[in-house]
């Protein structure tokens, strides 16, 4: 039984203080778990504690510190840590809010995912196989190569520019051809003359004139590595328009007020000149369901189109997106909704309507790697986790490597895990 949860401050990828959970279990063993924390953050996602004040830039999470160490410590003394379910609903009534405002999703979470680790640690197993049992696989991983809109300080109005290998026969095959692209754009950058310093998600952030041009990096870097666009690397995107979209549901998009019909345009102009774009995600703001349902329509049996800001890993939301007919994908971010289980219910939801997944780091992260762990637990399709540089994303990459080390022969990238009923 679980004898003791407690957390403390620590601190995230940008300096900012977060949230680390410990649970100790009756016979010593422990669990711990830090959380991660975003910056383009969706309206509905749950509610990250923060104490205010003059203290750390108003950033501390000390009250939810405090809301482990005494009421939620209270609450789990001498419950069962195996039944996960059980606990994430004992967090939640103790709550009461939808959004988690009380005890903090940062709070809750740490404790949810530290509750995982103390199990399987007491279990003597992985994370991945104590949430996922047996017939595992390594998920395609997208990765942040060029860092723009609120992740970076150049003048690039879209977020995330994203390179994915298609072609590969293992997950460390994908991620050295990855490697390869990377350090083929550096150069690139450097002999073109502009700045290669790192954003957020480790991804460079040059001050180009645009996101096409960004895109157009991309493409030229995989050439020159000496891949071929769209065949063995594909290109995605994150515009996370939230950022760019007007009160009056234009869009104010590379120095031009935009209509909504005229940056389906400008995507659908993208897509018809690079081929390989395979993704993209949030093209429309997150109060703009309808040009995102009707752009899906268009264009949904050509790329997979993605809605992160707009459905925040809710499964409530997420229904309302399937009637809809908006995205035919989810990002999942285990922060936006506050509990594992909850994640849970929402990779379900999607799953049983055909909507593929993405996983999702946040832009502030921490060296927990629990997100690589449950990727794999998920027969989760897709991973985005940031480039292949800092500390924080290589976490979660070198955590692959190990857990397909251990698969060995029961990891096999033909298998498509959407046909897995995971639960
Ligand atoms: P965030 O960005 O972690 O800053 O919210 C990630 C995303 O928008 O996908
Ligand atoms: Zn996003």
């Amino acid at each position: 039984t679980i004898e003791n949860v407690k957390a403390r401050e620590v601190f995230d990828s940008r300096g900012n203080p977060t949230v680390e959970a410990d649970v100790i279990l009756s016979n010593g063993v422990l669990g711990r778990a830090s959380v991660p924390s975003g910056k383009s953050t969706g309206d509905n996602e749950a509610v990250e504690l923060r104490d205010g004040g003059d203290r750390l830039g108003g950033k501390g999470v000390l009250k939810a510190v405090n809301n482990v160490n005494t009421l939620i410590n209270d609450k789990l003394k001498g419950a069962d840590p195996f039944n996960q379910a059980h606990i994430d609903q004992m967090m939640i009534d103790l709550d009461g809010t939808p959004n988690k405002a009380k005890l903090g999703a940062n709070a809750i979470l740490g404790v949810s995912i530290a509750t995982v680790r103390a199990a399987a640690n007491a279990e003597g197993i992985p994370v991945y196989r104590y949430l996922g049992g047996v017939d595992l696989e390594l998920p395609q991983t997208f990765h942040n190569v060029i860092n723009g809109g609120e992740h970076a300080d150049n003048g690039i109005d879209m977020q995330e520019f994203l390179i994915t290998p298609i072609k590969r026969t293992t997950f460390r095959d994908g991620f050295e051809k990855i490697v390869n692209v990377y350090h083929q754009l550096k150069k690139n950058l450097e002999k073109e003359g502009y700045q290669t310093g790192l954003g957020d998600e480790g991804g460079f952030a040059p001050d180009l004139p645009s996101s096409e041009a960004a895109i157009d990096e991309l493409n030229r870097a995989i050439k020159d590595a000496g891949y071929v666009p769209g065949e063995e690397i594909g290109i995605a995107f994150d515009a996370a328009a939230s950022s760019f979209a007007q009160d009056d549901g234009s869009y104010l998009f590379e120095g031009k007020k935009r209509s909504a019909e005229e940056m389906g345009t400008y995507y659908e102009g993208l897509l018809d000149k690079y081929p390989a774009i395979v993704s993209m995600e949030d093209p429309f703001g997150e109060n703009d369901w309808d040009n995102f349902a009707k752009f899906t329509q268009k264009n949904g049996n050509r790329v997979q189109i993605i809605t992160d800001d707009n459905v925040c890993t809710n499964p409530a939301l997420f229904r309302k997106a399937i009637k809809k007919g908006m995205a035919n994908s989810f990002l999942i971010k285990l922060n936006q909704i506050g509990t594992v289980s909850e994640t849970m219910e929402a990779i379900r939801v999607a799953r049983k309507n055909g909507y593929t997944t993405m996983m999702s780091h946040r832009s502030g992260e921490t060296e927990d790697s629990f997100l690589a762990d449950f990727t794999v637990a998920m027969h989760a399709e897709q991973l985005k986790s940031g480039a292949p540089a800092r500390g924080e994303r290589l976490a979660k990459y070198n955590q692959l490597l190990r857990i397909e080390e251990e698969l060995g022969k029961e990891s096999n990238l033909a298998h498509f895990p959407n046909d897995v009923d995971f639960d």
